[in-house]
């Protein structure tokens, strides 16, 4: 049984639903601090297969020792953190305690239980400001926010681990930008308040729940001068998760690999895509740039196609249609929706 920490959030759930459906046993550790049960319910009625969860924090180590000893888990998938970089900057203590002390709290547990086998979320924030791109796993690290130090700083661990106690086997996933939803509309990303990402953002204004969407900076050196991502389905993103598990029961040490699709995307051309995709007009106005935001930033994911045989399937417009189908069908997210 594999326990996925923080499966009922964004990636999450959709990573949960694909392990079900690939016949995996799961069950979820989740606070619901940025969650709604609601997801784990919808992924039930998905799959048709219950899914078991735990409601629980991961820093509470007496709840992890008693999950760790009631349930047959063989490996951890660890979603479960905060990931709001402007938040992380106004609180920093709480991004280290429930990102870096989470983790530590939750591998002491794996290693009382004898569980030696994790797969992390990781981010693309870890590159920093890359010098050039598309962008490796050999590329430096650097951290220019809270948030991005601690997914390093759980980085860097997780490789001492590794050469303390040659059972780790352990994956580092870096994601680039996950976006998208699964494609019956039923799960999606449902974030709390104003969006911070672009996508979502984009989103509410073509549903109507906001007025316009401001562009951070038009004077960047890319075609038309907005910030340029490599945007990822879900989904895709999903599927990496279990190609990742079945390489560590095959290899042991530390495994990183960039989840991307390694094309790279301006803001306007996402503006454009959803346009197409949901036939709406989505108002814009250009803004100063965001402090601590990039040019551009996107992945060279031929090692994750060379190790794992994993490569993205979803093109930018799959991807702004499943958003869009998620956001019609829940104009709300979780909280109001009249789906059951
Ligand atoms: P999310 O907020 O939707 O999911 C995180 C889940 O963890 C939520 O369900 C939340 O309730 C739970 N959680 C948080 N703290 C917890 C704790 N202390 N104990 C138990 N549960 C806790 O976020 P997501 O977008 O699904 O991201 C999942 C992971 O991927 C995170 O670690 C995030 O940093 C990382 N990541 C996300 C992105 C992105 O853009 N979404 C990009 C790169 C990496
Ligand atoms: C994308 C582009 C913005 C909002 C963040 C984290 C990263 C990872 C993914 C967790 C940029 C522009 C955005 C808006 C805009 N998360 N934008 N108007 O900044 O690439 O990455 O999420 O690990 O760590 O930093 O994603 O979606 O916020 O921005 O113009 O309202 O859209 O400037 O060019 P980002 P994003």
């Amino acid at each position: 049984m594999i326990l996925v920490t923080g499966g009922a959030g964004y990636i999450g759930s959709h990573t949960v639903l694909t392990l079900l459906e690939a016949g995996q046993d799961v069950l979820v550790l989740d606070n619901f601090c940025n969650a709604n049960k609601k997801s784990l319910e919808r992924v039930s009625a998905l799959t048709g297969r219950e899914v078991p969860w735990v409601e629980g924090d991961i820093r509470d180590a007496a709840l992890l020792d008693d999950v760790f000893s009631q349930h047959e888990i063989d490996s951890v998938i660890h979603f479960a953190g905060l990931k709001a970089v402007g938040e992380s900057v106004q609180k920093p203590l709480d991004y280290f305690d429930n990102n870096v002390n989470g983790t530590l709290v939750l591998c002491s547990a794996m290693s009382r239980a004898d569980v030696k086998k994790i797969v992390f979320s990781s981010s693309a924030t870890v590159y920093g400001d890359p010098a050039s791109v598309p962008i490796r796993e050999n590329f430096p690290t650097a951290a220019t926010n809270p948030y991005g130090r601690s997914k390093l700083m759980v980085e860097e661990i997780l490789q001492d681990l590794a050469v303390s106690d040659p059972q780790w086997r352990i994956s580092v996933l870096r994601y680039f930008n996950p976006v998208g939803a699964h494609d019956s509309g039923m799960i999606g990303e449902d974030p709390n308040g104003i969006p911070n990402n672009l996508v979502p953002f984009v989103s509410q204004v073509a549903i109507g729940r906001r007025e316009v969407l401001s562009v951070f900076g038009n004077d960047y050196d890319t075609t038309d001068g907005t910030g340029v991502r490599d945007y990822i389905h879900v989904t895709d993103l999903a599927k990496g998760h279990l190609m990742a598990l079945d390489y560590l029961s095959r290899h042991d040490g530390v495994h990183t690999f960039n989840l991307g699709t390694g094309k790279g995307y301006s803001v306007l051309e996402v503006v454009q895509a959803f346009e197409k995709a949901s036939d709406r007009k989505v108002a814009y106005e250009f803004h100063p740039r965001r402090a601590g935001d990039i040019a551009r930033c996107y992945a060279d994911p031929a090692h994750a196609e060379e190790v794992l045989g994993w490569t993205a399937e979803f093109d930018i417009e799959k991807m702004m249609v499943d958003t869009w189908r998620w956001q019609q069908k829940n104009p709300n997210g979780y909280s109001d929706s009249t789906l059951s």
